[in-house]
């Protein structure tokens, strides 16, 4: 551009030596419109990239409410919306089923906390599916019962049929979970399951009600009946009055094992949407069954349970050799949990 300028101002130059104003005059007329045409130019420009912009802007504010209206994106994984062989979904067919599982170990509370599940319209928790060997000889079985469980073709007192919005069940670590870890986490993420882990700290009050419960199975205090669970106080303190001694050598060892097959079972399971629940946490602060209809993305509701808490009060009522206890636990990391009310 700049060349030819000068070629112009040349031609100008030579045609009409003498007029040196008017050349000027031309100069000054080729220059203003140079840099008009520019100045024109970049508006233009800058208009196109406004609109531009603003068909960006557009397409984002037409198309957020349309989404977030329809459901949040990152849930579709876990929505699911089965179609039972044994019966029709009927007026609920069209309500997505969030498929969940309860990670547990016995005496950990997780009876308690599946009767309250339980109390919700919406859920189905149909307890300890895996308690019977033959559903558990092999990882087949083990997937076969859970297809079963999750397509709402499995029948316990517990079931809502029609319009269950979540279904699942209580899987004890040792009922085949930390058998086939890989296989269960690949069909929890595949399936898009959601885990519920529910553990509790005190495991030296764990083993107590262990000890006990073992103790009824033969004993079989109320009315010549083993049971896990109870309804009243007085059922309750019945219960609780068998002392049970423990084996001071292996305490600290047992205690250990305990919490390392939980660990091992996080680890395991880490990489599952899941959320960790503790017993404890569960007794002291109710708003925990919020945080798990929120995590089940459940109308929330107030939930109930009938069961009462067998060992009440200090551990060192409920122990038979409390000062031998006292003593191998005293100074180490589980001291806490002697004094623990929970
Ligand atoms: C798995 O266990 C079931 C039930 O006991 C049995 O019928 C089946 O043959 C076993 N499958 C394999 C692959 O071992
Ligand atoms: C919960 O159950 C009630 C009663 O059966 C039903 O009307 C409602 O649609 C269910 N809600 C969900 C989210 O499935
Ligand atoms: C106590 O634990 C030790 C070590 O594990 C074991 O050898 C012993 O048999 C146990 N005692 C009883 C009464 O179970
Ligand atoms: C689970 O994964 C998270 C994030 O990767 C990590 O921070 C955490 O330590 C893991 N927990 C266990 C028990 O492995
Ligand atoms: C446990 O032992 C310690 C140290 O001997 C003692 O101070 C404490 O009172 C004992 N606790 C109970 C509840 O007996």
């Amino acid at each position: 551009m700049a060349e030819s300028m000068v070629f112009f101002s040349k031609d100008v130059l030579i045609i009409k030596p003498p007029k040196k104003s008017a050349v000027v005059l031309r100069l000054i007329v080729f220059t203003f419109s140079m840099v008009f045409g520019v100045y024109v130019c970049s508006i233009c420009f800058k208009q196109i990239n406004i609109q531009t912009k603003n068909m960006f802007l557009d397409n984002e504010v037409i198309e957020r409410p349309c989404c977030n209206a329809i459901v949040d994106r990152s849930q579709i994984p876990f929505l699911h919306y089965p179609k039972p062989k044994t019966f029709d979904r009927l007026e609920c067919a069209g309500n997505p089923v969030r498929l969940f599982a309860i990670l547990s170990m016995q005496r950990s509370g997780s009876g308690w906390f599946e009767t309250l599940l339980n109390s919700h319209v919406n859920v189905s928790s149909h307890g300890e599916i895996f308690g019977p060997k033959i559903r558990r000889e092999n990882i087949s079985s083990i997937i076969k019962t859970l297809d079963s469980v999750y397509n709402l073709d499995w029948f316990t007192s517990s079931s809502k049929n029609e319009c269950s919005a979540a279904i699942g069940f209580k899987w004890m670590l040792n009922q085949g979970l930390m058998e086939h870890p890989e296989e269960i986490k690949d069909y929890f993420n595949d399936k898009g399951v959601s885990i519920i882990f529910l553990l509790r700290r005190n495991v030296l009050r764990r083993l107590v009600s262990m000890l006990a419960n073992s103790y009824d199975k033969g004993a079989k205090v109320l009315n010549g009946v083993h049971v896990s669970h109870v309804h009243s106080h007085e059922e309750a303190s019945a219960l609780s009055k068998y002392k049970p001694t423990i084996n001071i050598s292996s305490l600290a060892l047992d205690l250990r094992e305990m919490e390392a097959t939980a660990m091992k079972a996080l680890e395991y399971f880490n990489s599952t949407r899941h959320m960790i629940l503790y017993y404890e946490d569960l007794i002291k602060n109710p708003s925990k069954l919020m945080e798990v209809q929120d995590f089940l993305k459940l109308p929330r509701m107030k939930l109930t349970s009938r069961q009462v808490k067998i060992h009440k009060g200090p551990l060192s009522e409920h122990i038979k050799n409390w000062g031998d206890v006292n003593r191998t636990l005293y100074g180490t990391t589980y001291e806490k949990f002697l004094q623990a009310d929970y």
